[in-house]
């Protein structure tokens, strides 16, 4: 009997630890739980636990012109180069379960201040530096009209828009990437970012005072259910991210019955 105790207490600890790793921003195509996709064009280092389905990935096949309601070619057609760094970008906004540690609490389908390394910034930068945008923020700066974006300015390098890497970074999606210059502690958007991540997350304490009582806590996830307050008019996301609580409690539930049905057999045998 005492195992199947045991057995029940490890699949409900289990169940808590998967809900602190795992999960997906609250985006309108966007699965609720990263899960692995075999049949991705693009993105691919996300294939083993991807946010977005696959069929997401065809609209990011080269050459690139409209990105759901976005159109990249707006000015003119993207340069390869500057098209894979900003494919990099979306691939993680949409497909990335690393995603949901940062996700906006007013905007739960979007995230909020990521850490990207300045270096990768500077690299995004120089790759887009002699492409056309008419937009400073793509998310505020156009017209929306018809089903997709529109120039209220005139078509401008990126060079000219931007002032450099740090500034595209915050400025192209908003508020949702920060330019970090914090070693180990920021995302290159790469196959490396897994293993930074929980030093981002929990930065180890090792090179501060160990005695310190009062050590900085581990980065969470900024969204919790009381800070959407319901006056706001992201109803959906209040939706949204209820379903989601229930798809976790479901899951727990789940997670039960198993644990019970073992529970049950075994009585039975015995
Ligand atoms: C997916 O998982 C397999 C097996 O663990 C691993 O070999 C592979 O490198 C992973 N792919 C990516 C893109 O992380
Ligand atoms: C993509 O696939 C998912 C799941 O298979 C489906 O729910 C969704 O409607 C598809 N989207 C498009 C645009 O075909
Ligand atoms: C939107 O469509 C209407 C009707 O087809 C057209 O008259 C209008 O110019 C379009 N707006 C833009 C910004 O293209
Ligand atoms: C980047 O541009 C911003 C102004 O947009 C400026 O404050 C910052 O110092 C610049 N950074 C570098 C490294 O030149």
């Amino acid at each position: 009997m005492r195992v199947y105790v045991a057995l029940v207490g490890a699949l409900l600890l289990l169940d808590v630890a998967f809900s602190l790793e795992e999960g997906c921003l609250a985006g309108r195509g966007q699965k609720s739980f990263p899960s692995p996709e075999t049949t991705m064009k693009e993105c691919l280092l996300y294939s083993n636990a991807s946010c977005c389905f696959a069929n997401f990935t065809e609209e990011l096949v080269s050459p690139v012109t409209k990105v759901e309601h976005t159109k990249w070619d707006i000015c003119q057609q993207l340069s390869d180069r500057c098209e894979t760094y900003m494919k990099r970008v979306e691939c993680f906004y949409q497909c990335s379960p690393q995603a949901f540690h940062w996700m906006n609490p007013d905007y739960t389908a979007g995230f909020l201040h990521v850490p990207l390394c300045v270096s990768f910034c500077d690299s995004w930068f120089d790759a887009c530096k002699d492409d056309l945008t008419c937009a400073k923020s793509w998310l505020t700066d156009f017209k929306w009209e018809n089903d997709s974006n529109h120039c209220q300015h005139d078509c401008v390098t990126f060079s000219k828009m931007y002032t450099n890497g740090t500034d595209l970074c915050q400025s192209m999606w908003g508020s949702s990437f920060l330019a970090s210059s914090s070693e180990g502690h920021c995302l290159q958007i790469d196959d490396q970012d897994d293993m930074v991540l929980p030093h981002i997350l929990c930065p180890s304490s090792r090179s501060r005072s160990t005695t310190s009582s009062q050590e900085k806590p581990c980065h969470q996830s900024s969204l919790s259910l009381d800070e959407i307050s319901p006056d706001q008019e992201n109803w959906d996301s209040v939706f949204v991210t209820s379903l989601y609580a229930i798809a976790r409690e479901l899951a727990t539930w789940t997670h039960l019955q198993m644990a019970l049905q073992i529970m049950l057999g075994a009585s039975h045998q015995g």
